[in-house]
């Protein structure tokens, strides 16, 4: 979602203040704009969709100063224009912020009664005419934000500058990640740590509630109750590097070809080969204790939720629930002892699941996080972090962290069986794991195939995804994957459900794709499949060469599969899922990486 750099410099910011925003654009964005202080005047460029329009502002009009604030802004109040995008100036304050303020329409009814007057239709501008009331009847700026931030509800971070105040840069967090970076003679505040990376790697995290006053010398963070704290610096370890698309025409490309790589180190730091065991990091409480599962996430992340619900209750035995986590706190879900919370995220920052992991720990239940960013809100929270390896995900649709995040999530239901008693076979589920990257390799190898038949997927206007036990999450992810990149509608439905319902929109313009690896539920998957075909269904069926040769005969198209035990099957699977989405929506001309109305990290609700 937006993103935020803030430089007080000892050279000129424009161009850095802009190579930060480039390197916050996978977050997903619809314009971006730059603030800078120079001879004590403000002086700004925005630009209503991507960067390169204010890149090209910048050159007809550059932006001279030392100081300066930038974002990158995805809608949430007002239209994508120039005058609703990021930095906001009222009076002597300028402002850039990343999240929502939920009471902006009872403050902003205020502010006009008493005769304030509103440029843009944002959240944002509430906040720069607090900040502004309170410095014009005399308050120092940090006072100022001080005395606000109590009336702001919602979820933000916030990027501060006053005019009358060249030297000093001021940001504050709630529900949103802010990050301070320490430079030479400079100082920064950015979204993240890879905005700042090419600044610096001396970077302190916010926490929340934090608020923050920076100048060139100095870092002074006080917390929610204005007293002065210390944040560990730490270094982030980020490469100073834009990290590029290699030889790759899309990020995505590239995030499903590293998966056999990613998916191995993520395995590497569970699996003990030489002892045939699946390990898991320390924890202090006791997983043969745990009597239920509650999983909460969102997107592909719920559906690795899905696949862990059958993992675990089949190897377990113990029952899961799953939730998608803008559903979960609002219903107010009984959470029993013994529960094992799980949150699943790339970003560990998507506002939903933040929310939701809060509930269940103030709930007294114990959690664990399958996480992707080692240094996100959500994995400083969990009681447990099972990080997943998978390296910046860059691409909006979220590949490589899923596959790596069924790798963590076997490793999950594993141990839990272990700990239960019920695991038969450990070494057996480590040869199988063990196996995961090389049929990752080969069902890469099917790329030129599923390239030659996304055209036909790509005239469709309804696509529906069919599959019977873990492939039935698989199937939603494949819909979810198609539509947000190719933007086509398409829907994944359990195989049996067909007939209650989905059948009705088969004719001979659909597209069925049918995710059914042989084994024992095959044949019923095959019945369900051929229902549709009766009824005209152009099948794509994915499936192995015994399932190939049973059933491909009528398909118009057929991806074969290496033959692998059902444990990995879904990881396996997931390849030709992505790819074929992938291809569709090259096909179709979209844009793959940041497709419309998307972020990648979603930091409101
Ligand atoms: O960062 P998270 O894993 O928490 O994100 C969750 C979803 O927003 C994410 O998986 C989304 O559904 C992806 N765009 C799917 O490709």
């Amino acid at each position: 979602m937006c993103g935020i750099v803030g430089i007080l410099g000892s050279e000129p910011v424009a161009e850095r203040l802009l190579d930060g925003l480039k390197r916050l654009e996978y977050r997903g964005y619809d314009s971006a704009g730059i603030c800078t202080i120079h001879d004590d005047q403000f002086d700004r460029r925005r630009a209503p969709g991507k960067l390169k329009n204010l890149a090209q502002r910048l050159s007809e009009n550059p932006l001279p100063g030392l100081a300066g604030i930038a974002h990158t802004r995805w809608a949430t109040h007002g239209a994508p224009t120039e005058d609703n995008a990021h930095p906001h100036i009222v009076g002597e304050v300028v402002i850039v912020h990343n999240g929502i303020i939920e009471n902006f329409k009872p403050l902003r009814d205020a502010l006009i009664a008493e005769g304030r007057e509103f440029y843009s239709q944002t959240d944002t501008e509430v906040v720069a005419h607090l900040i502004a009331r309170e410095i014009e009847s005399g308050a120092e700026p940090r006072a100022a934000l001080a005395a606000v931030l109590p009336k702001l509800h919602g979820a933000f971070a916030l990027g501060v500058m006053v005019r009358t105040h060249p030297d000093l840069l001021l940001g504050a967090r709630l529900g949103a990640p802010l990050t301070v970076g320490y430079g030479e003679g400079e100082n920064y505040l950015g979204s993240d740590a890879l905005a700042l990376a090419p600044l610096t790697q001396r970077i302190a995290y916010l926490e929340e509630g934090d608020w923050v006053a920076i100048t060139r010398e100095s870092v002074e963070v006080y917390d929610r109750e204005n007293n002065l704290v210390e944040r560990p610096i730490v270094n982030s370890g980020a490469s100073g590097q834009l990290i590029d698309k290699g030889n790759h025409r899309h990020f995505m490309q590239k995030e499903i070809y590293e998966q056999p790589v990613v998916v191995a180190q993520t395995l590497r730091s569970y699996l003990r080969p030489l002892e045939s065991r699946v390990a898991l990091p320390d924890m202090d409480f006791d997983l043969s204790s745990v009597e239920r599962v509650v999983i909460v996430a969102c997107g592909t992340a719920s559906y690795v939720g899905m696949i862990g619900k059958y993992w675990v209750e089949q190897l377990a035995r113990v029952p899961v629930e799953v939730d998608v986590a803008s559903e979960f706190r609002y219903r107010d879900p009984v959470l029993l002892p013994n529960t094992l919370g799980i949150v699943i995220s790339q970003s560990g920052e998507t506002a939903d699941t933040l929310a939701a992991l809060r509930h269940m720990r103030s709930a007294g239940v114990v959690t664990a996080g399958i996480i992707n960013v080692p240094t996100s809100s959500m994995a400083r929270e969990v009681d447990l972090l099972l990080p997943t390896h998978a390296g910046p995900e860059i691409g909006v649709a979220s590949t490589k962290a899923f596959t790596c995040q069924l790798a963590v999530m076997a490793a999950l239901a594993t141990n839990l069986a272990r700990a239960k008693g019920r695991l038969e076979g450990e070494a057996d589920v480590v040869r199988q794991l063990q196996q995961v990257p090389e049929a990752m390799s080969q069902a890469l190898s099917h790329d030129a195939e599923i390239e030659a038949m996304a055209p036909k997927i790509a005239v469709a206007r309804d696509v529906l995804y069919l599959g019977r036990g873990p492939e039935y999450p698989l199937a939603l992810e494949g819909a979810l994957k198609l539509k947000e990149i190719s933007y086509i509608h398409a829907e994944g439905y359990a195989s049996g459900e067909m007939k209650h319902g989905p059948i009705a929109l088969i004719d001979d313009q659909v597209p069925l794709i049918v995710i059914a690896p042989s084994g024992p539920l095959f044949d019923k998957t095959v019945s369900n499949m051929q229902e549709a075909q009766a009824r005209g269904a152009q099948v794509v069926l994915i499936s192995d060469a015994e399932g190939i040769a049973q059933a491909g005969e009528n398909a118009i198209a057929t991806i074969e599969m290496p033959t692998v035990h059902s444990l990995i099957a879904p990881l396996v699977y997931a390849v030709p899922v992505q790819l074929l989405a992938y291809h569709v929506a090259v096909a179709k001309g979209t844009d793959v990486d940041q497709p419309r109305n998307l972020a990648k990290s979603v930091t409101v609700e």
